[in-house]
């Protein structure tokens, strides 16, 4: 860290930086501070018991709880005449139009003055002190801070797999540390129901939380400004609901089994009840309803249903969608909370008041934006923490996306945003269907958490991921040492090596169209499979893998003209875990005039080393021929493959 604090010094000598000027890697604070001035050679050192003093300045809140915080907190301030750590909180205190959470810190001989017009600022000020002494000690400097967005969210799935109070708790303490301000608890879902309500005791079945778990929890997020938003899954995700209360599906056959019926009014009474009650144990000004994969098809199949679309004069069952989520908005507007639900909430309609949470992608985010709602950015491509962090070969299962610290770090909320008063702020999602552990948990979340604080705190333009990794290896060094769990920065792989040059080739030119199932006649042209690179961890979302799930593949590349062919092949994943399979028997052919095919002698599936049930698959060998056209084909029989092509290499 030495080496971070001199680089602010040289840039000081140089006079390079003035109050405002970011001295890049000056200070070792995760999220980034928004303006960081050294103030000269030397540092302050606290200890536990250093004393603090407070003095409120207009403002009339009692002190206790803050009090409370700063001297059980790590820093164990004691109050005490001649304090080296001094508080001013209140409007008076920290005059200054900036966001609320701002706060002022002056580190020099005599001790260290924090300013703050809240105790929110003072509170954040106290976590940047943390940070600081974490190194040793405290280096004479000046801070300015504050939060580019007021939300900044963690979202825990705590229903695929439960986590218990205690494991919630530890992870709010780390939140705190990192400013993050929102715990979005997704509580209700397909498989469970994890809090025991007194409308509906009968949906807490195993692993569940009491009331008092909930207002215990709620209360200890409070003490750390950490709001704490419940989501209730409407319409869809309730395959659990479905099972205790069978009289909320469609009349007549149902094709899905996690969908209530919109035709009926039963449900609407139930999730009401319970929206109440919800509504009423979580403080938050926000309510989440969940929205997402809502399945339509047994809204088609219902006569309840059909007449209820007639009856509303809506157009189809997307409208009928809007419908329901409309009337749970006027419910829980009517209640003085504001409504979130997941992007699909937008299909046949947007209520008017719902926020939009956006995660497939961020164009519904840009869409709602545009229609003058407010959105919270929490897009799958970069925010959600259940994706691989590396190589699947060294990694615990997961979905088949790829997304790197790097590629957390480095989301813009505001790209493409023309609006940006409506973006609320950004969120990290962990969903668990496969982090069954709690250790599991926390390696899913740390240090990715980390980037998802900066890109939440830290000013527009003022990210540098090199200076970012040091900080974050040091970090998670502190976690480590209080009993967490995080992904190794030091072993991180990275992406897979040769995914990320060209391969040498003759397809420049060529044309690759791909033949999915025996039926089909035209294809599709598929450019990725000739454009020269191979397949990284990423085989979702920015991927180079084209995949295919059939019994039959054809693809058919145009070389353009005759050419001197001296190898030919495909990569292929197979992937165990996730029933990623290659295709077994590939054969190759080539062909000069388009019509007339040889096959090629190879076709042999090559393994690379399979590790943690991963490996890549190489189809392919030398030949030597002349010809324009190459062919790859598979045809299993009567088995479905799901493969993941990644180039026809030809060269
Ligand atoms: C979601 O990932 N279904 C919100
Ligand atoms: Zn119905």
């Amino acid at each position: 860290m030495k080496k971070l604090f001199s680089l602010a010094v040289t840039a000081l000598l140089l006079g390079s930086m003035s109050l405002g000027a970011q001295p890049t890697g000056a200070c070792p604070v995760i999220p980034q501070v928004a303006r960081y001035v050294s103030a000269g050679e030397g540092s302050f050192n606290l200890s536990p018991g250093s004393t603090y003093s407070l003095k409120l300045s207009g403002l009339k809140e009692d002190a206790s709880a803050f009090k409370a915080y700063i001297e059980n907190c790590d820093l164990a301030l004691t109050p005490g005449k001649k304090a080296v750590v001094r508080f001013i909180i209140g409007p008076s205190a920290l005059k200054s139009n900036l966001p609320e959470g701002a706060y002022k810190l002056e580190v020099g001989k005599k001790g260290i003055d924090i300013r703050s017009a809240s105790y929110e600022g003072a509170f954040y000020a106290v976590q940047s002190l943390i940070q600081l002494q974490q190194h040793g000690a405290i280096p004479y400097c000046r801070i300015e801070d504050y939060p580019r967005y007021g939300y900044r969210g963690l979202m825990f799935d705590v229903v695929r797999h439960f986590r218990s109070k205690e494991a919630v708790l530890k992870q709010l303490d780390a939140m705190a540390l990192l400013k993050l301000n929102v715990m979005h608890f997704h509580i209700t879902d397909n498989e469970a129901w994890r809090i025991k309500l007194d409308c509906a005791p009968e949906m807490a079945i195993e692993d569940f939380y009491t009331k008092d778990d909930i207002r215990e929890i709620i209360a200890y997020a409070a003490a750390r400004h950490i709001d704490v938003v419940p989501e209730i899954e409407i319409p869809g995700h309730n395959r659990a609901l479905l099972k205790v209360h069978p009289e909320f599906y469609c009349s007549g056959d149902h094709v899905v089994d996690n969908v209530f019926c919109i035709g009926k009014e039963e449900p609407f009474e139930f999730f009401f009840r319970v929206l109440e009650e919800v509504m009423e144990l979580f403080p938050s000004q926000f309510m989440h309803i969940g929205g997402d994969e809502a399945d339509k098809d047994n809204w088609k199949l219902c006569p309840l249903c059909r007449e209820r679309i007639q009856k509303e004069g809506l157009k189809d069952e997307f409208e009928l969608q809007s419908y329901c989520i409309g009337r749970v908005d006027q419910f829980v507007s009517a209640h003085g909370k504001r409504m979130i639900g997941w992007d699909e909430i937008q299909e046949g309609g947007l209520s008017p008041n719902a926020t939009v949470m956006s995660w497939r992608g961020t164009s519904g985010g840009l869409k709602a934006i545009g229609m003058g709602h407010d959105v919270i950015m929490t897009p799958n491509t970069y925010l959600y923490l259940d994706y691989g962090q590396d190589a699947p070969w060294k990694e615990p299962a997961a979905f088949n996306y790829y997304l790197p610290l790097k590629t957390v770090y480095e989301y813009e909320p505001e790209d493409g945003i023309d609006a940006p008063e409506h973006l609320l702020g950004v969120q990290g999602n962990l969903w668990t269907e496969l982090v069954v552990t709690d250790n599991h948990f926390e390696y899913m979340l740390y240090p990715r958490a980390f980037a998802v604080a900066e890109v939440g705190w830290s000013p527009k333009g003022s990210k540098d991921f090199d200076t970012f990794r040091e900080k974050a290896r040091f970090l998670c060094g502190v976690l480590r040492s209080k009993g967490y769990t995080c992904f190794d920065l030091d072993t991180e792989y990275g992406d897979r090596p040769e995914s990320l040059n060209k391969i040498p080739r003759i397809t420049q030119n060529a044309k690759a169209v791909m033949y999915i199932g025996s039926n089909d006649k035209t294809g599709r042209e598929t450019p990725a499979l000739v454009d020269g690179y191979l397949g990284g961890w990423a085989m979702k979302g920015k991927t180079r893998w084209v995949t295919a799930n059939t019994r039959a593949v054809t693809i058919d590349v145009d070389l353009g003209e005759v050419m001197d062919i001296h190898y030919v092949g495909a990569e292929f994943v197979d992937y165990k875990l996730r029933r990623f399979q290659a295709p077994p028997d590939t054969e190759f052919f080539v062909s000069v005039d388009g019509k007339n095919y040889e096959p090629l002698p190879i076709g042999q599936i090559k393994l690379s080393p399979d590790r943690q049930g991963y490996a890549i698959l190489i189809a392919g060998g030398t030949v030597n021929v002349q010809a324009r056209y190459v062919r790859l084909k598979y045809n299993t029989g009567k088995v479905r493959v799901r493969a993941f092509i990644s180039e026809l290499i030809v060269n």
